[in-house]
């Protein structure tokens, strides 16, 4: 697909034709994020009849939107067409999993990458190795099949698990983000952020712990 036929065209039909194959290739993405949702929903269920408790909250699907897959081609210098799109980027399909407890996010991302169609591309835990601003979650890049009526296509999904305590923290500090430019003090917010950063980890632990104790 090239984006100067695009803007030029003056013949819908043919823009339509040029943007077939990105809006196929968003499909792909699409039923791998359904395939990983299907897989992730039966661990839990299966889990909830095994221990009786659900080893995550909540999970969450997105698709990356066209705009910013093309603005991220661009920052990352690449010629945007569907082969570089889907080689060169790893979170244009993204799965957030909330879990309650730290133990549980490894327990379920180890049940998963153990299925044996999953391949693992990546897996950047910043639980253990937390960014100095205080991020903390684990992200898998996966690849995973879908089965199209003439072809099996492995799909690039990026996962991120999170405790509830996590997610808190990071839904605020991508705020920070963007409002960084028009801040007085954005450096205060920051070490506020990390402060708190801290206190959720000592929690998330403390929690943990007094669970194992019910158990
Ligand atoms: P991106 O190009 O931004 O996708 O990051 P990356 O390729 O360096 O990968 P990384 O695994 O570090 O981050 C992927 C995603 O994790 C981001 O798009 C965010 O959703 C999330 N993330 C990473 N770092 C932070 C952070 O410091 N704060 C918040 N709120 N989210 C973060
Ligand atoms: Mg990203």
């Amino acid at each position: 697909m090239s984006m100067e036929l695009l803007m030029n065209s003056d013949n819908p039909e043919k823009v339509l034709q040029t943007m077939q194959p990105f809006i196929e290739s968003m499909m792909h993405y699409e039923c791998a994020l359904m395939e990983i949702e299907t897989k992730l929903k039966v661990l839990n269920t299966e889990f909830a009849s095994q221990y009786n408790r659900n080893p995550f909250e909540s999970i969450r699907c997105r698709l990356k939107k066209p705009l910013s897959i093309v603005e991220k081609m661009k920052r990352k210098g690449l010629e945007i067409s569907i082969e570089n799109i889907e080689e060169n980027l790893t979170d244009i399909a993204g799965v957030r999993v909330i879990c309650s407890f730290p133990e549980d996010i490894y327990t379920v991302s180890e049940l998963l990458t153990k299925q044996d169609d999953i391949r693992v591309v990546c897996v950047k835990d910043y639980i253990r190795n937390p960014k100095p601003n205080g991020y903390r979650s684990l992200h898998l890049i996966v690849e995973i099949p879908i089965f199209l009526s003439n072809e099996k296509k492995y799909m690039k999904v990026e996962v991120q698990f999170r405790t509830i305590a996590m997610d808190f923290w990071a839904s605020l500090d991508h705020k920070l983000k963007y409002k960084k430019d028009n801040l007085k003090h954005p450096e205060i917010i920051a070490k506020e952020l990390k402060k708190c950063a801290d206190t959720i980890t000592a929690m998330d632990y403390k929690m943990q712990e007094i669970r194992s104790l019910l158990e």
